[in-house]
């Protein structure tokens, strides 16, 4: 690795700078796979994609590709998607998927036939005889990745010696543990491929702080100031209040109440019109139900805490009368959670009681100018209620999408081609409100070696 000076979590606080290399350079693209891809713990599916046994799910990134399955039934293992006789891909990916699934008894290389059970042995290979005895069990069978799970998501870490997942994703694991992603289950899930760097499309979920730019319309429903904070490898953003004397006035939650005097009718506002704009996610029918009835249940002058507590309790009640039962999250837990968290390097969580919006982003290839874009909703379902789902590539667009992802979708290729540009000096991000930003970039900078934030002076 280059010697290079990287600043420290206090700094963060600082106006900082980071050059636009990690996002534009071929060799720094080439060189993720071997220092940041290959280290990391990488979200790479759901439990809930491979419920029995034999089932099994791919994962590319890059140009590795990783195989999971479930062996046992409560063991899934994974493995580099490839046979070890002469590195045919084991199992292919069909042309315009961006993931291959199915369930398999055990699999057969396309090739010449050889085979490997659901613990990765070679447990046939063609005119073995010929090799004599050296074809013996280590060099044959499929080569093991690392694989654990947390909150129902599936990880990955193609390094032999990693630390654990656990670990590796404190102390956002435990501040997110009440929510029980676990049981959560997918509303939906989409993808897309964007003319940009992984990287500028996974910032753009980073930071509220594009709202009054990007989503013009939600102003008039709430307010977005926001500020951010590093946690380690990972960081959290939360609504924040530019007056320090209103600061507890103020969730730093999605549940929350909207802008306007009457906070009965704006918290029903803004609910509906995130519901209706962020494609039927980041809040749930129950939760916008539940507010519209706020101006029959509530008396007007009831103030703005009271009418977060009386509507969370009767969309609560609402919910246990159709079988979704909530955890318990003390307000606490809640406040500490914030909105919307980045996992270290590629995932975003906007999380919520009874749902989750998540965001993935990984590389197309070694171009540094392409992307695959995944987003999916999760949400609490009563016991067999959860709807059946598949990945779907969707264009860009509000229909597709909902107006305010079709928003933040409009900004990926323009930025990617404004940061191409000879005038463009380097990144300026907010030293409050993009604190996330600037993690991310201190915390790839050590894994790459290269490409440090720097305080400006
Ligand atoms: S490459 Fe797989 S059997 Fe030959
Ligand atoms: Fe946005």
């Amino acid at each position: 690795m280059d010697t290079f000076v990287n600043v420290s979590v206090e700094q963060l606080s600082e106006a900082l700078t980071f050059p636009v290399e990690a996002y534009l350079s071929q060799e720094y693209a080439r060189a993720e796979g071997d220092r940041l891809w290959s280290k990391v713990w990488l979200h790479a599916g759901r439990v809930e994609e491979i419920p029995d046994v034999g089932d099994y799910l791919t994962f590319d990134v890059g140009e590795d590709s990783i195989v999971m399955v479930r062996s046992s039934p409560d063991t899934i293992k994974a493995y580099h998607n490839v046979c070890s006789h002469r590195g045919r891909r084991l199992v292919d990916t069909a042309p315009g998927a961006q993931c291959a699934h199915g369930r398999k008894k055990m699999f057969v290389c396309g090739f010449h036939g050889w085979r490997y059970d659901l613990d990765g042995k070679c447990t046939f290979k063609l005119d073995e005889s010929d090799w004599k005895s050296a074809l013996t069990e280590e060099r044959t069978r499929l080569n093991e990745v690392k694989v654990d799970t947390w909150g129902g998501w599936i990880y990955i870490n193609m390094d032999p010696n990693c630390v654990p997942l656990r670990e590796y994703l404190e102390p956002a694991a435990s501040i997110l543990d009440p929510f029980e992603f676990a049981k959560m289950r997918y509303k939906w899930r989409q993808w897309v491929i964007f003319d940009c760097n992984w990287k500028t499309a996974i910032e753009a979920f980073m930071e509220p702080y594009h709202v009054e730019g990007t989503h013009t319309q939600l102003l008039k429903y709430g307010q977005y100031y926001a500020y951010s904070k590093a946690h380690g490898l990972h960081a959290v953003s939360g609504f924040d209040e530019r007056d320090p004397s209103l600061k507890m006035k103020q969730s730093s939650t999605i549940t929350r109440v909207g802008k306007g005097k009457d906070p009965r009718i704006s918290t029903y506002e803004l609910q509906n019109e995130i519901y209706t704009t962020v494609n039927n996610a980041s809040t749930t029918e129950t939760l916008v139900n539940a507010a519209k009835r706020l101006v029959d249940e509530l008396p007007e002058g009831t103030p703005p805490g009271e009418v977060i507590k009386h509507w969370l309790a009767s969309a609560r009640a609402d919910d246990a009368a159709r079988g979704v039962n909530w955890p318990t999250i003390t307000p606490e837990q809640m406040s500490e959670a914030g909105l919307a968290w980045s996992i270290f390097p590629n995932m975003a969580i906007l999380q919520g009681v009874t749902f989750a919006l998540c965001y993935r982003a990984r590389p197309y290839g070694d171009d540094p100018h392409k992307c695959i874009f995944e987003s999916y909703a999760l949400e609490r379902y009563p016991e067999g209620a959860e709807p059946k789902t598949e990945w779907v590539y969707a264009e860009p667009t509000a229909d597709k999408w909902g107006f305010v992802l079709s928003q933040d979708f409009s900004n990926m290729g323009a930025v990617q081609k404004g940061m191409r540009s000879r005038g463009f000096r380097g990144t300026l991000p907010n030293p409050h409100q993009e604190r996330k930003v600037t993690n991310f970039h201190r915390n790839l900078a050590r894994y790459m070696g290269t490409g440090a934030p720097r305080v400006l002076k």
